[in-house]
């Protein structure tokens, strides 16, 4: 798959519509964690390095075309001007008259910031006529939300069809990363799922059983698999329809030559609460009123093999309940296990994906992975073989 990048573009004295992913997590009005706004400075510092001018278009939750002023923009312009250390003029619209004076005023070397585009419906329509004005405001298209790019918006995917478009650094590190994993890796190659739900992950398990000579199946999902296999689960989560799927999944997994990882003890409690007496029991003997918390150490030991003899990791999802501690205990073993072999030069290792920036920051090795992306739903669905609109659009 090729793509332009900033590079094969001629950005001097240009406006360039950069579409980013400032759908950061708010509390009472403050960025509760700014990764995703770290994660574009270069591409937007690069782009007035060039003698560029960046116009940031970018979507925050999900108003559904309606004004809704705790999802203004606005409340970024401040902290965004921090991390570029240039002026951001803010425009209330992303097209109208307080556009037209932001591009009046902007000077060499400033930002304009335009408005929340979902507060346009036709920003989730699609609609060519929203794409070709937002079009009209800028020469370059520059796509840097790679976590938005699951989505085929006016934003992601609409402008491609009326401007010259490249990918931004930070869409141009998780496709490499990405490419890293399910590309052409480093062989042998082994995934960890973790997370609540078989049904949220079928998908991605089928599409990565092909690629991969291992995956490990942690978190709550596997409760599902060990109670397909008849084993006691007592007052575990799981999810009961799921059985047929799961046999399936561990099937194919056999055709394939996929060596599949599940737990062989366990770590049960009588309930999910910090620091709760707990017990280690082996994978079929959960007793009757114990739920399944997180993995065994036995369990952690084979993760460990399993991870020691790879080259190439793709991780996602924790593989406990990790909010509560001592259940944060398997999934901060073996990312940290991950995270020294990868310091070593020994482990390519890729994470992203829902609830595992977090799992991995509270094991403290998030800097030490080979990557972590900060997608969540658009990573996934790389994962599970889908073409990405945003990323499409680009390749064309
Ligand atoms: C995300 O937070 O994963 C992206 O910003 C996409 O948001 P969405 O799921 O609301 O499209």
């Amino acid at each position: 798959m090729s793509w332009k990048t900033l590079c094969q573009m001629d950005l001097h004295g240009k406006r360039v519509l950069t579409r980013v992913d400032l759908n950061v997590p708010m509390v009472d009005g403050k960025i509760a964690d700014a990764t995703r706004i770290e994660k574009i400075v270069p591409t937007i510092n690069e782009i007035i390095k060039k003698g560029g001018t960046p116009i940031l278009l970018a979507h925050m939750g999900r108003p559904k075309g309606e004004r809704h002023q705790n999802l203004s923009l606005s409340q970024l312009q401040e902290e965004l001007e921090n991390y570029f250390k240039s002026k951001v003029i803010f425009a209330a619209e992303c097209i109208g008259p307080s556009v037209k004076t932001a591009l009046k005023i902007v000077k060499q070397g400033e930002i304009i910031l335009l408005e929340n585009t979902r507060f346009y419906a036709e920003e989730e329509e699609n609609d060519p006529k929203f794409a070709a004005s937002l079009a009209a405001l800028a020469d370059i298209f520059c796509n840097d939300a790679f976590s938005a790019s699951h989505r085929a918006h006016a934003s992601t995917t609409g402008l491609a069809k009326y401007l010259p478009s490249c990918a931004g650094r930070l869409m141009e590190s998780e496709l490499k990363a990405l490419e890293s994993v399910l590309g052409q890796p480093k062989r042998p190659v082994a995934t960890l799922v973790g997370g609540a739900k078989i049904s949220t992950k079928i998908a991605l398990l089928e599409n990565l059983i092909e690629k991969m000579d291992s995956i490990i199946i942690g978190g709550a999902m596997a409760n599902t698999f060990l109670f397909s296999k008849g084993f006691n689960i007592g007052q575990s989560l799981i999810e009961e329809s799921l059985k047929p799927t799961a046999l399936k999944i561990l099937s194919k997994a056999k055709k394939f030559s996929c060596n599949i990882i599940l737990p062989t003890d366990l770590i049960v409690a009588k309930e999910l609460s910090k620091n709760t007496p707990t017990s280690v029991v082996s994978a079929d003997q959960c007793p009757e009123n114990y739920m399944i918390l997180d993995a065994g150490p036995s369990t952690v030991d084979n993760i460990k093999q399993c991870i020691g003899s790879a080259e190439t990791l793709l991780w996602n999802g924790p593989l406990g309940a990790f909010e509560v501690p001592p259940f944060d205990q398997a999934t901060s073993q073996a990312a940290k296990f991950a995270s020294e072999r990868t310091k070593n030069g020994n482990l390519i290792s890729v994470a992203g994906g829902g609830d595992t920036v977090a799992a991995l920051n509270k094991a403290g090795v998030t800097e030490s992975f080979t990557y972590v992306s900060t997608a969540g739903g658009a990573f996934l669905e790389w994962l599970e073989g889908k073409e990405l609109p945003g990323v499409l659009c680009l390749t064309k």
